[in-house]
């Protein structure tokens, strides 16, 4: 996930089919919708976890900034916020450590004086064919994917329920905003832990959602398909996989992490108050099985 050098080389335009019209990218502008909140975002050093930080903050969110070994992307994006205006710091934690995640919410308590939202990104892959899949790889996967998302959850849940709701920052006493991905629904090959893990998300956010709802507590995922970041460079990164990785994507282009970073900006704003236990897919239409496009 670090390497951005290599990322940045990388790098491709959205390529497009002759007969198929151009691409159009969103040009929108964040709205202070975030105005006096204090948010965390797991995993935002780099990818859809640095975008989601960049846009809460924008939102106008104060932001911890959470990662565990990217640091410079880390300092970056807290550097980046904080010159528009609120405030950010860095906060390096495994979120699989119970001891860690207890500490970081300690600490932004002390700071920022409690949490409004929860992003709970951090996430990684470790892929293999199942035969060859070590144990190794499948608890690394489901501890900081699964696990980090639990532990981080119950800091928050603890905290908006000790707090309670001030009208003046929003209608809701906190926001959780997890992410998946279409691989909660799309089972993957040679990807069993990680599609595992966010199946598992999947029920650990509705059924946190149905518990907390009562004390006005909106717990939802986000779940992205294929955005261009580093973990799945190897899908976009050249024009051949890029034109292959079209067939899974009717919208026929890839998204970009800024569109995560708008999409949990609103869903954790009072906009998407009445909004609880979803699972936000923003994939280009990647759940809607493109290979009935022409068959079935
Ligand atoms: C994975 C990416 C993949 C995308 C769509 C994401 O959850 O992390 O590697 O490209 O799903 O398949």
């Amino acid at each position: 996930m670090e390497n951005n050098g290599h990322y940045e080389k990388m790098r491709t335009e959205h390529v497009r089919a002759s007969h198929l019209p151009d691409v159009v990218m969103p040009a929108v502008s964040m709205p202070q919708i975030l105005r006096g909140q204090r948010a965390l975002v797991t995993g935002a050093s780099s990818g859809i976890g640095r975008a989601v930080a960049l846009a809460l903050g924008e939102a106008g969110a104060d932001v911890v900034v959470n990662y565990i070994g990217g640091h410079d992307g880390a300092v970056s994006a807290a550097e980046e916020i904080r010159s528009k205006g609120t405030r950010a710091y860095t906060h390096q934690a495994d979120v699989s450590d119970e001891a860690q995640v207890i500490d970081m919410f300690a600490k932004m308590i002390r700071d920022f004086g409690t949490i409004d939202i929860l992003v709970n990104n951090a996430g990684l892959q470790k892929d293999a064919p199942l035969e060859e899949m070590t144990l190794a790889q499948w608890n690394k996967v489901i501890s900081v994917n699964l696990t980090g998302q639990f532990l981080c959850a119950r800091e928050a849940v603890r905290e908006f329920k000790r707090r309670g709701v001030r009208p003046e920052v929003s209608c809701a006493a906190g926001k959780i905003i997890c992410m998946s991905s279409v691989h909660e629904v799309i089972p993957w090959a040679g990807h069993v832990n990680y599609a595992a893990s966010k199946g598992g998300v999947m029920l650990m956010m509705k059924s946190i959602a149905q518990e907390v709802a009562p004390y006005r507590i909106r717990v939802n995922s986000i779940s992205p398909g294929a955005i261009r970041t580093p973990i799945n460079m190897e899908a976009w990164g050249t024009q051949e996989h890029y034109q292959s990785l079209m067939k899974l994507i009717p919208y026929k282009r890839i998204g970009e992490p800024v569109e995560i970073g708008r999409a949990a900006a609103w869903l954790a704003s009072d906009y998407a108050d009445y909004i609880n236990g979803i699972s936000l897919f923003v994939d280009g239409g990647m759940t809607l099985y493109p290979g009935f496009e022409t068959g079935g």
